[in-house]
């Protein structure tokens, strides 16, 4: 397949960079009416339409005149499998109530952790390949997706499964990540300590055991899990071999951003509360820092400090944080709207977050995130002529056609 005359082919690195930092997150690598030659799945080549080699008579070709080419858009951080949804948690909110505060009476996390205990897999299947089907008409091929909504070893091991499942049909790839310490599910409310038991003697073993997970994640926070407890469950997860992720400082500033850090943590999410400590804890690692504004906007909360992160040199990294309670949204180019406009992100350094460094977000830098040879050939076509309209002309699709692995698998 060629892709050809496009005003913009916005390749995001060029060199096999890994992660941008500081200045690089600007740098796009954009190719005027650029062209991208396709096979087997891979990029084979990148370069002006005008310098393209010579065609074979039957290949696939994809005019994208007036319109711009990016790698495929990576969400590296959801909650995808749920059923039901929480309107009356979001109008208890607009009249004063806070989520810590629904949470706490019995909402919250658990509300959707009943629904789910009650569905089928085919059921939950169903609802998510819906989400999915949307993510990838806003140019997401790449999705993380966590558990965190059975708190059973059996309905943990349920949604795992239905990732797992829907991983395999495809068109979109998914990163499963173990999120059993999500909340102390209701029936061991007096019992803290016979949850975290069963976390790291029987559900973590499990899960890994049937090899469900590539990530394990925990809620560092007031009301869900606390430091000693969530650094419990990151120590058995890396003995058994399992990547790490932390929920950090989303309502409180309770040492997750240093947690994450301490324990090389792939990358540590939300930080919205992250203090000077956990900034430089950071800075000194190579934890990606995901940001997710649209827990921010939809809660009304104040934003993570974008800018401090990107001047003391954080990878950041973006994500919807497609979730019931916080997010509910699979919108990802709205959330780089949000970025832009609430955290002072530019485009570019948006483009790269949602890409390249959502890539490292998922430890697959070296074969995602960006158009360059050699890579997978994940790309979006969008109808717009200018990479920073992608942001501007908020909350519409413009996706054109999405490429999977070389093949198109979605046409607006
Ligand atoms: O990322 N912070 C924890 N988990 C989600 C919220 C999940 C829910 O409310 O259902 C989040 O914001
Ligand atoms: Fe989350």
């Amino acid at each position: 397949m060629i892709v050809r005359n496009a005003s913009q082919l916005v390749c995001v690195a060029s060199r096999g960079e890994g992660v941008k930092r500081q200045q690089m997150l600007r740098d796009l690598f954009i190719i005027p009416n650029g062209a991208v030659v396709v096979s087997d799945g891979i990029i084979q080549w990148v370069g002006r339409t005008s310098d393209l080699p010579p065609v074979s008579p039957n290949v696939e070709i994809l005019d994208a005149s007036g319109k711009i080419v990016l790698p495929g858009f990576i969400d590296s951080h959801t909650h995808l499998v749920f059923t039901g949804s929480r309107e009356n948690e979001f109008e208890q909110r607009l009249q004063g109530k806070t989520y810590e505060e629904i949470a706490a009476g019995g909402g919250g996390i658990n509300a959707t952790v009943q629904q789910v205990r009650r569905a089928s897999k085919e059921e939950l299947k169903t609802v998510t390949r819906r989400r999915l089907q949307r993510l990838l008409s806003f140019g997401v091929t790449t999705v993380e997706i966590k558990s965190g909504y059975g708190l059973t070893l059996t309905d943990e091991l349920k949604c795992l499964e239905v990732t797992a499942e829907l991983n395999q049909e495809g068109p979109w790839e998914l990163v499963p990540t173990f999120l059993g310490a999500h909340a102390v599910p209701p029936e061991f409310q007096g019992d803290r300590e016979g949850y975290i038991r069963l976390l790291v003697d029987e559900m973590l073993p499990e899960v890994r055991r049937r090899r469900l997970a590539e990530f394990c994640d925990v809620f560092c926070e007031r009301g869900a899990f606390t430091l000693e407890e969530s650094e419990r469950v990151l120590k058995r997860a890396h003995e058994l071999g399992m990547k790490l992720k932390v929920h950090a400082d989303e309502f409180s500033a309770c040492g997750g951003a240093e947690l994450a850090a301490r324990w090389r943590a792939t990358s540590a999410d939300h930080l919205l509360c992250i203090t000077d400590a956990g900034i430089n804890a950071l800075a000194r690692s190579d934890t990606v820092a995901t940001l997710l504004p649209g827990t921010a906007f939809f809660l009304g909360l104040n934003y993570a400090p974008a800018r401090r992160l990107i001047e003391a040199g954080l990878p950041v990294a973006l994500a919807s944080d497609c979730n019931p309670g916080t997010s509910p949204t699979e919108n990802l180019p709205l959330i780089g709207s949000l970025a832009c406009t609430q955290m002072k992100m530019l485009p570019a350094e948006v483009v790269t977050a949602l890409t390249l460094n959502a890539a490292t977000a998922l430890d697959r830098s070296e074969r995602l995130g960006s158009i360059e040879v050699g890579k997978q050939a994940d790309l979006i076509v969008c109808d717009l002529p200018d990479y920073r309209q992608l942001f501007y002309h908020f909350g519409v699709g413009y996706v054109w056609r999405v490429i999977k692995r070389g093949r198109v698998v979605y046409a607006a």
